[in-house]
């Protein structure tokens, strides 16, 4: 539907995470008119779930360098160098910038120092916390408060549905659906000449993800019906120790933090064996998809549904100090970490590729920048290093916000007039959400093949062209809603997932073939780049 109402900014930032705030407080600290949409509330999305924390090299006798060397060996050799570089040399600055604004991390009580821990792939203490566990939750409250403090505009409730683009093709804000928020209900827009997306991961294409319910692809889907270029989308991150909650649990799962492997807790199996001891010099703290892949064959092996994950030996009191979050969420669904292991099994966690940017968070189209887990700046290679996440996060966002003020200059100058056409597509209904995340679980999760990624294919391209026919013969086309939205951006991420993922012939970081179980550096030491159709279908 054409837009009912409109509003102008000099920038446009959607979702609320860390990215879209830290890129919003600092456009709008440099005087340009901000505006932040968000699908939910301000403080909902993935942020407000992380756990571990922000890796930095803070601590004494670590260096950027160090944090490099751990990134570079994660990415299993599809890192961009540069773009890592940049991450660990201004990442430090960037944690204490967000200290200066109001976050409280986790201090050592006797040096008064920033406590920091260890996860998976580090070969540090490197990870900074908060709330013993709830480091994300912290971060959001501070971002949060300092948006309203900035008196910073937001649109809440506000599905983000295209990017707009004036005469010219350059960039002229976003359309969006905004329900429940008064005067600015129902479809609108906002215009602005600078559009940052910030709207966070896609887990929910599968049926069990550590991502709440708003991760559904959104920001990818809008960049490829805007013509952007979406690189490295196959290599889906699965979290080795997530809560095993039963196989056919589904939407967010609760999350068991590396850093209860960092503070020295075992994976066993069920006859108390250590693994993971003997398959690398990290043992459980080896980069998460080596573990994650450790806990699969042991899985297969024994024909178990999962593993556990032993703390008991932490007692009551650290386990209260430390970890209550996950303490909490254990104890909710009957499991009591102090006196049992925990059981636990991989779920789908973070989209290591995205939308394609430079190092200045520059998609491929004029005006459109893309910053946090929707992005791909190159950081994460074919598996991003734990906790570096919240990291790119702030460091991106700023040099997003800083490339917007030095291209923009004239803020407060008239915004472009976007083209009037809309364009047409067939929304899904509702009830896709649960077969599209069915197919990817069963076809194109931890462990794929050829045949188990055609068949995901085929199921897809079904969904897909029922869509597209029901359209095309009748004009039919599901009542537009989040929901419908969701749907179909679901169908457009798995498709270009998939697609990837089948080129893909070998086994790489977080992306695992059966039929293809080395890495291939001679083949396929590059990266898959997607586009969707000239009729961006
Ligand atoms: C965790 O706490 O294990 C999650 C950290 C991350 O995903 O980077």
């Amino acid at each position: 539907p054409a837009p009912g109402w409109s509003i102008d900014a000099d920038v446009v930032v959607v979702g609320s995470g860390v990215a879209g705030l830290t890129a919003a407080l600092r456009c709008a600290a440099a005087d340009l008119r901000t505006v932040v949409v968000t699908k939910a509330r301000l403080d909902d999305g993935s942020t407000r779930w992380a756990q571990g924390g922000v890796a930095a090299a803070l601590g004494d006798g670590d260096t950027p360098e160090q944090h490099l060397d751990d990134t570079l060996v994660a990415g299993a050799g599809l890192c961009d160098e540069d773009a890592v570089r940049i991450l660990v040399t201004e990442g430090p600055d960037a944690v204490r910038r967000l200290i200066g604004s109001g976050a409280q991390f986790d201090t050592d009580p006797s040096s008064g120092e920033i406590e920091l821990t260890r996860e998976g792939g580090h070969h540090r203490r490197r990870i900074a916390h908060a709330g013993g566990d709830a480091t994300g939750a912290e971060i959001s409250r501070a971002l949060n408060e300092a948006v309203h403090e900035a008196g910073i505009r937001t649109i809440e409730n506000a599905l983000v549905l295209d990017l707009l683009t004036d005469a010219e093709g350059r960039t002229a804000g976003v359309s969006l659906h905004v329900m429940g928020e008064g005067q600015h209900d129902g479809v609108g827009a906002v215009h602005a000449r600078a559009v940052v997306l910030a709207t966070g991961g896609m887990g929910q294409v599968f049926s069990a993800t550590t991502n709440p319910s708003v991760s559904t692809g959104d920001g990818v889907a809008l960049a490829l019906r805007a013509g952007a270029e979406i690189s490295d989308v196959e290599f889906v991150q699965f979290h080795p120790t997530v809560l095993f909650l039963g196989s056919d649990a589904e939407g967010q799962q609760p999350l068991v933090s590396e850093a209860v492997r960092g503070e020295g807790a075992h994976l066993v199996d069920a006859d108390g064996v250590r693994f993971m001891v003997g398959q690398h010099e990290l043992a459980e703290l080896a980069p998460r998809d080596i573990v994650a892949k450790g806990i699969t064959r042991r899985m297969q092996e024994q024909g178990a549904e999962h593993m556990y994950l032993d703390a008991r030996h932490f007692g009551a009191e650290m386990w209260e100090h430390r970890f209550p979050t996950i303490l909490a969420a254990c104890r909710a669904h009957g499991i009591d970490p102090v006196t049992e292991p925990i059981p636990v099994a991989p779920a789908a966690h973070y989209a290591s590729g995205g939308v394609r940017t430079d190092s200045r968070g520059r998609t491929t189209v004029p005006g459109l920048y893309a910053c946090g887990e929707v992005a791909c700046t190159g950081v994460h290679g074919a598996n991003r290093l734990a906790s570096n996440s919240l990291l790119e996060g702030l460091v991106y966002a700023e040099r997003i916000a800083d490339d917007i003020t030095a291209e923009l200059p004239a803020a407060g100058a008239p915004v472009p007039v976007p083209h009037p056409e809309v364009p047409q597509y067939p929304l899904l209904p509702a009830e896709a959400r649960l077969a599209i995340q069915r197919i990817m679980t069963e076809g194109a999760g931890v462990l794929r093949s050829a045949e188990s990624l055609a068949e995901a294919a085929d199921r897809i391209e079904a969904i897909h062209a029922e869509a597209r026919g029901a359209l095309a013969e009748h004009g039919k086309t599901a009542e537009p809603g989040t929901d419908t939205w969701e749907s179909t951006n679901l169908l457009c991420v798995a498709r270009v997932l998939v697609t990837a993922a089948r080129l893909r012939a070998e086994t790489r970081g977080c992306h695992w073939r059966e039929d293809h179980a080395d890495r291939d550096d001679e083949q396929w030491r590059k990266h898959i780049v997607v586009t969707l159709n000239p009729d961006r279908t």
